[in-house]
């Protein structure tokens, strides 16, 4: 047991999260993710921004009903029929909150907000004695508190302390502070703010200066108890700190931070991996506890150290964050309740035998083809199952291609359109450009390809190639995902669950751009 303080860990993967371009999540998605971080003993998790669309509005509500241990939170701005919404969709949570906000900084009170300074305290004093008498959990944010005049913080921390908020989140909403600077904006809080122990300060980074994990710390040193984060970093433009670091940063130096998290570290990995399923956002090689890279030692100095003993080059065990944690391989012959347990150890629920069935049944199927089915494996096939609760008005019928040294490679689709069978044939650079050649001539979708990539799920060339397309049309950008050992029918897969997401798309408010 230890007498250190708890920092609170907050994550808000699927709100600010979901706020990177291409990220979007469906209502299971972010219920799948939900279930994992509430596994993973996360205290609050932010579960979306539940005035932005119906979508967003059923999303909170789900992760509100289904999860007990964790206080679910959902983003409102200092608006009365924010608030509402988010009590609204808050209603079913064991512990819910409203984390409400407004922008403090003297460049966003001008351009974007076009209020006097008073003006905005009072709002933020209105919004945040609205929500306590809908919720008991308030938060409030000083939107881009970073860039905010000292004096002009104190005075709205304490009015909105006053007014009830238990929790004064302090945002570097652009990633603009330097960890000294910021540690010092959060010091100087605490100690002039006159009510400020009747809060506990929360710090909110974002990436864009490669900061936001640093700056959180040093706040966490100055005196801030909640860290707001993101699993792998996710994030608006260059993401916001990411919970992996954040987490094994303080469980790994404990003895200098001298505070600790509830996190169970082990589930770290598998969280990271359904994220980076769900999103498509991969996980780069070297990024710090849960990239690929991460515990291999490559060169021979370094094995040799870590074999005679292992921490001459290991700060943190591999096992510690997940890594080869019971890596119990499935094969053709395993049954169904070796898979269900496998899963569940993966932190992977299903909510019905029928929707286990789909995915073992497509566990056989790559069973056929694989011999050996790594966690990995696992995850794809999961979020490519659950891909296809996305209506598919594009269905893959049958794909041929042809590619032959000295010739074009070319490419012939079967399409199920909305019920009706199209065949269509195209050539390409390679047989990948010819079979989205094909697909488009059918489509004619207007999209533009912003990003194409493929990644080999397991180690062996029969590893499964998962593949993530992103598509834009008219500011609106879908991310589409599809796995197989067949890297070309994983693209076309990927391919048209993009528009098939494009396809089903409803709009929705960004809160930081729809300002008040
Ligand atoms: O970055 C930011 O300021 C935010 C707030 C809404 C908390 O995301
Ligand atoms: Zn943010």
């Amino acid at each position: 047991m230890s007498s250190n303080e708890r920092v609170i860990i907050f994550d808000t993967t699927l709100r600010d999260g979901e706020q990177s371009p291409g990220a979007s999540m469906t209502r299971d998605e972010k219920l799948r993710i939900a279930k994992a971080l509430e596994r993973m003993r996360v205290d609050v998790i932010e579960a979306g921004f539940a005035i932005a669309s119906p979508g967003d509005f059923e999303s909170v509500k789900a992760v509100a009903d289904a999860v007990k241990d964790s206080t679910v939170c959902s983003l409102a701005r200092a608006l009365d029929a924010d608030i509402e919404r988010a009590a609204e969709a808050l209603a079913g949570a064991n512990s819910g909150r409203i984390h409400t906000f407004i922008a403090t900084s003297p460049i966003h009170m001008e351009y974007k907000l076009r209020m006097q300074p008073d003006q905005v305290v009072e709002q933020a004093v209105r919004a945040v004695k609205k929500a306590r008498n809908l919720c008991a959990d308030v938060e409030f944010s000083c939107e881009d508190a970073g860039r905010s005049e000292i004096d002009f913080l104190c005075r709205i921390v304490e009015a909105a302390i006053d007014a009830g908020a238990r929790t004064i989140n302090i945002p570097d909403t652009v990633g603009y502070a330097i960890p000294h600077e910021y540690a010092e904006l959060i010091r100087q809080l605490i100690e002039r703010v006159p009510n400020s122990d009747k809060a506990v300060f929360s710090v909110h980074c974002h990436n864009d200066l490669g900061l936001a994990v640093a700056n959180s710390l040093a706040a966490v040193v100055a005196g801030a108890r909640q860290v707001e984060c993101t699993i792998n970093g996710l994030g608006e433009r260059a993401g916001n700190a990411a919970l992996e670091e954040i987490v094994m940063a303080i469980k790994t130096r404990e003895d200098l931070l001298n505070v600790h998290t509830n996190v169970d570290s082990t589930q770290i990995l598998s969280t990271s991996r359904m994220v980076s399923g769900i999103t498509g956002f991969p996980v780069q090689p070297n990024k710090a506890i849960v990239g690929a890279n991460a515990f291999a030692h490559e060169s021979g100095i370094h094995q040799d150290g870590v074999l005679k003993h292992r921490e001459t080059y290991e700060i943190m065990s591999a096992e510690s964050v997940g890594w080869n944690a019971n890596r119990m391989v499935l094969g053709k012959h395993s049954g169904r309740n070796a898979f269900r347990s496998r899963l569940l150890e993966l932190g992977i629920e299903f909510a019905t035998e029928t929707e286990l069935n789909a995915v073992f049944a497509r566990f056989k199927e790559l069973a056929d083809k694989k011999h050996e089915i790594f966690d990995e494996d696992l995850q794809s096939l999961v979020s490519d199952t659950f891909n296809q609760d996305v209506p598919e008005f594009y269905k893959l019928v049958s794909l041929e291609v042809s590619s032959k040294t000295g010739e074009i490679p070319s490419a012939e689709v079967v399409l199920l359109v909305d019920g009706e069978e199209i065949r269509s044939q195209e050539q390409g650079s390679g047989p990948v450009d010819a079979a989205f050649k094909a697909v488009e001539k059918v489509a004619q979708s207007g999209t533009t390809l912003q990003l194409y990539s493929v990644n080999a799920i397991t180690e062996g060339t029969d590893s499964q190639g998962e593949v993530t397309v992103r598509l834009e049309r008219a500011s609106r950008i879908v991310n589409g995902n599809g796995a197989d050992t067949d890297i070309v029918v994983a693209s076309v897969k990927a391919y048209l669950n993009a528009l098939n997401l494009m396809h089903v798309g409803a709009a929705k408010a960004h809160p930081q751009v729809d300002g008040i």
